[in-house]
Formats: C-alpha cells, sequence, structure tokens
C-alpha cells in the first residue's frame, strides 16, 4: 500500500496507537481513509493529539467510515448536529463502567469518534479495552464454552439500575431519558469481526443474561470472561487534552471512563459510524427480543 507519509506509535503493548502527520479538518483522499481505516483494525483505538475540530469536521471526518448513526437512540443530539451526542458530566453523564456503545440495539455502531472540547485538569481519561485479546486470553475450555453462549443486551439494565443511585439530579433525569424507550437484542458472546475475521468478547456492561442460563450463572460467568476485558494487559488509557480525536473500533472494544475528577467540566462530542449485525462464530446472526431495529437510530436497521 502507498504510504501517505502518516507516523503511528503504540500506546499501549496489545492496544491503542497515536497517528501523527494527519490533519483531520481537511478532506481525506480515499487511499488516506483506507490506510487510517488499516490502522484502527490493527490497533482497534487511534489518538489525535491537537486536531482542534468543529463539530461539522468531526461529522464529515466519522463520515468518511461509514453512514453516520443519529446520536443516540434516546439521548437527543447536541442542538442542530442531528449526528452529534454530548457526553457532558455537566449534563450528568459520566460513563464509569466498561461498555461497547449502544450494544443493546440489534445494529451497534462499528466505530465511535470522541473529540474533547473541556478537560478537567487532573482525571477524566478514557480506558479502552481489546476484546479480541480477551478472547485470545481465555483458556481453551472457556473460549470453547463462549463460543457457543448468546447474551442478552438491554439499555434498561446497567445504566438504568447502577450498584449506587445517580449523582444529583441532572444524572438521574439523564437516566430516565436513556431508558425511555426499551430495547433488548440477542447477541452472540464471541463476535466475528466483519472486517478482519478476528474474534472479541461481545459483552460489556448492557450485556446481563446468557441466554439458557439462570441469573446467578449469568453474571458469575460474564463476571469470568469480563475479567479477561479489563485486565491491564489489554487496556490502554488515554489521557485528554482539548482538541483531541479517539476513534474506537466499536465491534472489538470496550470502555470506561473513570469517575475521578469531582465536580469539574469534562464535555466530549460523539459522532458514531453505523455498524451491520454482529455474527456469532456458527455463522447465526444478532437478533431482537424486544422493542424495534431502532430504524431512527440507525440507517442499517433492516440490513
Ligand atoms: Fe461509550
Amino acid at each position: 500500500m502507498a504510504t501517505t507519509g502518516f507516523d503511528v506509535r503504540r500506546v499501549g503493548g496489545r492496544i491503542g496507537a497515536e497517528v501523527l502527520g494527519v490533519d483531520l479538518s481537511e478532506t481525506l483522499e480515499p487511499p488516506l481513509v483506507e490506510e487510517i481505516n488499516a490502522a484502527l483494525l490493527e490497533h482497534k483505538a487511534l489518538f489525535f493529539r491537537g486536531q482542534d475540530l468543529t463539530d461539522a469536521d468531526q461529522t464529515r471526518f466519522a463520515a468518511q467510515f461509514g453512514e453516520l448513526t443519529t446520536a443516540h437512540p434516546t439521548v437527543p443530539s447536541v442542538e442542530g448536529e442531528p449526528h452529534i451526542l454530548p457526553v457532558d458530566s455537566e449534563q450528568g453523564v459520566r460513563a464509569n463502567h466498561w461498555h461497547t456503545d449502544v450494544t443493546f440495539v440489534r445494529t451497534p455502531p462499528k466505530v465511535s469518534t470522541l473529540r474533547s472540547l473541556v478537560v478537567p485538569p487532573y482525571g477524566g481519561n478514557t480506558l479502552i479495552a481489546d476484546t479480541a485479546a480477551a478472547y485470545a486470553d481465555l483458556p481453551g475450555p472457556l473460549r470453547e464454552l463462549a463460543d457457543r453462549l448468546w447474551a442478552e443486551h438491554s439499555n434498561d439494565h446497567d445504566y438504568a439500575r447502577p450498584a449506587s443511585p445517580p449523582r444529583g439530579e441532572k444524572a438521574a433525569e439523564h437516566r430516565r431519558i436513556f431508558v425511555s424507550r426499551k430495547w433488548r437484542t440477542a447477541h452472540p458472546v464471541v463476535r466475528v469481526h466483519p472486517e478482519t475475521g478476528e474474534r472479541g468478547l461481545f459483552i460489556g456492561g448492557f450485556a446481563h443474561r446468557l441466554e439458557g442460563l439462570s441469573a446467578d450463572e449469568s453474571r458469575d460467568l460474564l463476571r469470568i470472561l469480563q475479567a479477561y476485558v479489563t485486565r491491564p494487559e489489554n487496556t490502554v488509557r488515554w489521557r485528554w487534552a482539548p482538541g483531541d480525536l479517539v476513534v474506537f473500533d466499536n465491534r472489538s472494544t470496550q470502555h470506561y471512563a473513570p469517575d475521578d475528577y469531582d465536580d469539574l467540566p469534562r464535555r466530549l462530542h460523539r459522532v458514531t459510524v453505523a455498524g451491520d449485525v454482529p455474527v456469532g462464530v456458527d455463522g447465526r446472526t444478532s437478533r431482537v427480543i424486544e422493542g424495534d431495529e431502532a430504524a431512527h437510530y440507525t440507517p442499517h436497521a433492516a440490513a
């Protein structure tokens, strides 16, 4: 492949790389988009420092990787920017739980982009985990078991019923909006990546019940599998500066935003690229259990 001259420097040993020498405010030539996509597939999370993009820039950049979703199935977008989801601590948003974005619908986004507008002086980092490395780490018998499992994902689960009550009225209001419509979807616990063929654990915070198992068995087994996702070797930590853009492959990662910045403001804008229907190792595809295909959210709903 012809090189277009950007530099890729790995950040974590297994996941994450910083990309230098690309100006994302410009329309990128298709070969460059392909190279960035190849780097994304390899490293699963890409970090771009000092881009200082506008909402329009971020939207245009994300759209080079495919059709966009709207901001969120239930949470309103930034006013006048239907593709941009505000991730704002002052609006009660603190994603301090491991999750893959929007897995409660049948076609979760394939790629998420996050851009920093306001960054606290300490804390407020983002952790990203490699779910394919987690799968590869599983001992053989656990891998064989995981290959056959299916999990139910719902938006009216983790965010809605946290271990501790929401912090303040804003957080309670955000939670109320988040669960204002309910989806439940069955996804394979091991997803075959549509571009690389790589297998990865596809669970995270919205997964709460394993099909055919009791609630107790589900919780215990999910905890065991999830421990492989979140082991430090399989994660990378990004320390935000204002103007950064972070891109991650939502098909092969989970992420977590530690709530360690007190009441300081932290504001990111998220734009996601629509994804396809997950496929398990036996070729079966995800199915809706409750709710609809979320056609108002993702253009690939009926795919
Ligand atoms: Fe997220």
